[in-house]
Order: structure tokens, then sequence, then C-alpha cells
């Protein structure tokens, strides 16, 4: 039997659960993907009635998802939530949303599972979870119970171990699901897809066939009101530890036996693993940062703030597929286009025998998944020019998401993670020696930008492409950043 479900979001009256998380159970509700008997109770510290929290939870829906909002819908779905005042560094709290769960739950039939969301601030990890398990709320024997903890999941490897350690001593890793937003979205799942359901591409993924890697993952906002946040993390924590090393991963893995959630994990790892740490003394060579300009004059940031809102990298991944094959990461705010795009460029032909005008050079072939905004994916390949004696162009080959699946619109990462938790089904979560690894990188990179070796912090310009270091990097090596997405 399936038993009830309860969802409980610790810090429901912030951002991400008005902004993502009702919404997306809305949405998974109004799909009929939620288990038959369900229920989410929101706790944070500011007091509100049931009733209130169903209203604010209605306009964040209308907010973030109007063109789902459905008046008939909402009406059945509001009741299911419910709200309780707490505090998460109170045990008697959790004793008493633990008696609140109990008594719901004893209205139910079945098995009751439980799933404990942290949408809270990552200072309050620690304790909230040490007071689930103080509370007796962990405790398997009435049905499973397990526990999303949302990221940054540390801010270093030492801070990243110490909470790995600390819910280690109350959860089991099987019951941790650590969430990277960019595993639930469509496109970077689409990527497993199109490697290892198609056999076209597979034979040629490695160093004897691919010349390069780009990875860009862009944004035009800047860091706007969170700025506070924002400050002393940088892009290195914000986005290149956790979604930029997960897509290198996804791009880089030898195919799974399967899509069990290990077998998956195991080969995401096994390429963090593989990564050769960029020493101190290479920071300058592999590495750029810059900060746009302006940033520092943002509420909450330092005057003489550091932090880069900007990086450039080039990896080397050692092992046999991919030995001696450049990987670019790139990815800043305040830059010209929101954009994250995956291109790989293949070796150009070994002798080419069409002549070609003086000074040109043919263009590499490339491969370019394009994750978000026109979902797609793009290859490019020479063509005969007609009536020329040889001329040749690129022109491209593309998928759009929008012309294929038009009909369906792509939903939210969200969406995805959350039934998979619910599932059980931890392939799309990070687990603890993932996080180590990324950590360790990135702590690399950052002790390396604090020596006297350090890139200088080079200031941008807002709507650019970030600074000309970023292109320098590549040009450095013979190419440029390509985003092939947004010219097809
Ligand atoms: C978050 C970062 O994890 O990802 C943000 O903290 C960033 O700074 C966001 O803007 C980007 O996500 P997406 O889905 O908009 O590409």
């Amino acid at each position: 039997m399936e038993g009830l479900t309860s969802i409980v979001i610790f810090g429901a009256s912030g951002d991400l659960t008005g902004r993502k998380l009702i919404p997306s159970l809305f949405s998974l509700y109004c799909k009929g993907r939620l288990p038959r008997q369900w229920r989410v109770l929101g706790l944070s510290r500011t007091p509100f009635t049931n009733e209130e929290f169903q209203a604010r939870m209605e306009a964040a829906v209308k907010e973030f998802m109007p063109e789902q909002f459905e008046a008939q819908a909402w009406a059945e779905f509001a009741p299911h939530l419910a709200y309780e005042p707490g505090n998460l560094n109170n045990v008697e709290d959790f004793q008493d949303l633990d008696a609140r769960l109990a008594k719901m739950e004893a209205e139910a039939d079945g098995p009751a599972n439980r799933l404990y969301y942290l949408a809270i601030a990552p200072r309050l990890y620690e304790a909230t979870v040490a007071n689930l398990g103080a509370a007796g709320m962990i405790d398997e024997s009435h049905g499973w119970r397990r526990v999303v903890i949302e990221k940054p999941f540390g801010h270093d490897l030492p801070s990243a171990k110490a909470l790995n350690a600390a819910v280690h001593k109350v959860l089991d890793e099987a019951q941790i699901y650590r969430i990277d937003h960019y595993l639930g979205k469509e496109t970077v799942q689409n990527l497993l897809v199109f490697r290892f359901a198609n056999s076209l591409f597979e034979p040629v993924w490695n160093r004897n066939y691919i010349d390069h890697v780009q990875i860009t993952a862009a944004e035009k906002v800047d860091v706007g009101h969170r700025a506070g946040y924002y400050d002393g993390v940088g892009v290195m924590r914000d986005m290149v530890q956790n979604h930029m090393l997960q897509l290198l991963s996804l791009v880089a893995m030898e195919p799974p036996a399967s899509f069990a959630a290990d077998a998956l994990r195991n080969e995401r790892v096994k390429v963090l693993a593989s990564i050769r740490p960029v020493k101190v003394e290479n920071v300058a060579r592999h590495t750029v940062r810059g900060q746009y300009r302006g940033y520092c004059e943002a509420e909450g940031v330092a005057p003489d703030s550091q932090t880069a809102t900007y990086a450039a990298m080039r990896l080397y991944i050692d092992n046999w597929r991919w030995q001696g094959v450049p990987f670019y990461l790139r990815s800043g705010k305040a830059l010209a286009e929101k954009t994250t795009e995956i291109s790989i460029f293949f070796k150009r032909p070994p002798h080419l025998m069409f002549p070609l005008p003086p000074g040109a050079r043919l263009e590499a072939n490339d491969l370019s998944i394009c994750i978000q905004p026109d979902e797609g994916i793009h290859f490019t390949f020479q063509a005969k020019v007609p009536d020329t004696a040889a001329g040749m162009r690129n022109v491209d080959m593309s998928f759009h998401y929008a012309d294929y699946f038009g009909e369906t619109p792509i939903p939210e990462a969200y969406e995805r993670l959350l039934l998979d938790a619910i599932k059980g089904d931890a392939a799309l979560f990070t687990r603890a020696d993932t996080i180590e690894l990324s950590w360790e990188l990135v702590d690399n990179i950052l002790a390396g930008w604090q020596s006297d070796a350090a890139p200088p912090l080079i200031t941008y310009e807002r709507g650019s492409w970030g600074p000309a270091e970023g292109d320098a990097l590549v040009a450095h090596d013979g190419f440029t950043w390509l985003l092939s997405c947004r010219e097809h």
C-alpha cells in the first residue's frame, strides 16, 4: 500500500517555496503525478494560519506560473497545504511538528512517509537535521524518511566534509537528496539520452575525434538583491562547483550500465576524480576571473570586494577517453545574454583535398547542446556552396524542442526532482563523494586566486561577454568561444 506522503517544507515563508516548490507541486498535482494521499506542511518562524499560507502560495503560483494556474485545480490542491510556525533551533518545535504530523498520519491508511525539504539558510542545515534526529523524526518504522538539502552544500571542502559528517550522524546516505537543479532540467537529462540512446555518437566521443569542449553558463542578470549572499561566494562556488561540474561530468562520463542511481553517480564521480587539479603555480595560465563594473556598489557588497562574478578556465581530464582534450568552462553574471550551452568541437580532417582561399581555415564540425533558453541541439558541418568550384561553408542541422514538442511545455526542473525524491530515485541528486570532490577542485582554484600567483581580477562591462582575457584563454589554444545555439 502506498500510504500517505507528507512533504514538510522547512523555510516555507522563503523565496524558494513560493517561486519553485509549491508551483512545481501544483503542476505535478494537475498532471496527476502526486501520490494518492499527500500533504504539505510548511514551517518557518513567521506565524501564519493555514489559510494565510494557502493564500500566499496561491499568489505565488499566480505570479510564477501564471499560464498554468487554474482556479478549480487550485481549490482542490490548496486544502492539502498546512502551516506550522516554528524555530529550527528548538527541538520542542520539532516535537510539536512530529505530533501534528502523527495526527494527520493516524487518519490515513498505510505507511506514513515523510519528505523533509530544507529550503532554508545553509547555516541552519546542521541544526535542522540534528533536531529531526533528536525528535525521533528519522525513524523509518512507519514509513520512509528522506531529506532534501538545497545548495550550497558547504562553502569549501572542510565545511562540506563537516556537513556530510553531521548529516551522516542522523541519516543514512540513501536518505539524503542533495539538490542540483541543473540535473532536473530536461535538456540536461536529454544529454544522457542523446549520448546513450543513439549509437552514432559514442564511438567518436573521445580524444581521437574530439578536439575540445566548451561549456558556457552565461547570465544576463546581475547579483541584484542577492548581493549579501553572493559576496564572498562568487561564481566559483555559486555556479562552477555544482552546475558546471555536473554538466561536465555528464558530457565526459563513461556509459553507465543502467539508470540505477548509483550506476549513474559512480560514473559522474569518476569524471570529477580524473580532473587534473589546477596547481597554484598554474592558476593564472588556466583560469581568468572577472567582476562586472559596479558590482562593489551593490548593497551588501564590500566596497573593495574581490569576489569574482565571472570565471573562465581550462580543465583536463586525465583518463584514456579524454587525455589531452581541453574542457573550457565559463560562467558569469551581467553578461550579454542568458544562455547555457555545451559545444563539442570535432577534429579537422587530417588532409584537405579542397583548395581554400588564402588565409582561410576549415571550420571544424561542432555539436552544440543548448540547455537554455532555446532548447535544442545543433550540428554544424561543411557544405559545398552551389555554383562555386569548391566553395564551402558551415551549415547547421538543428533540433529545436519547440519544433518537435511544441505542445508540451518544458517542465520546471524542480518538478522532476521533487517527484524523484518522493519516488526514492536518487539518480539526479548529488552524493557525498561528488560534493567533496567538486569542492576540492574549486578550492584549489580559489586557493590559487588567493595566492601571489593569482590572475588579476579584471573589471568587465555589463552586457559584454566578460573580460577579453576570457577570450584570450581559448584564443591562446587557437579557438574562439562559440554559441551555435544563439546563431541558429
Ligand atoms: C543558482 C545560482 O543555483 O542557479 C544563481 O545560485 C543562478 O546565482 C542560478 O542565477 C541559475 O539557474 P538557472 O536555472 O536560471 O540557469
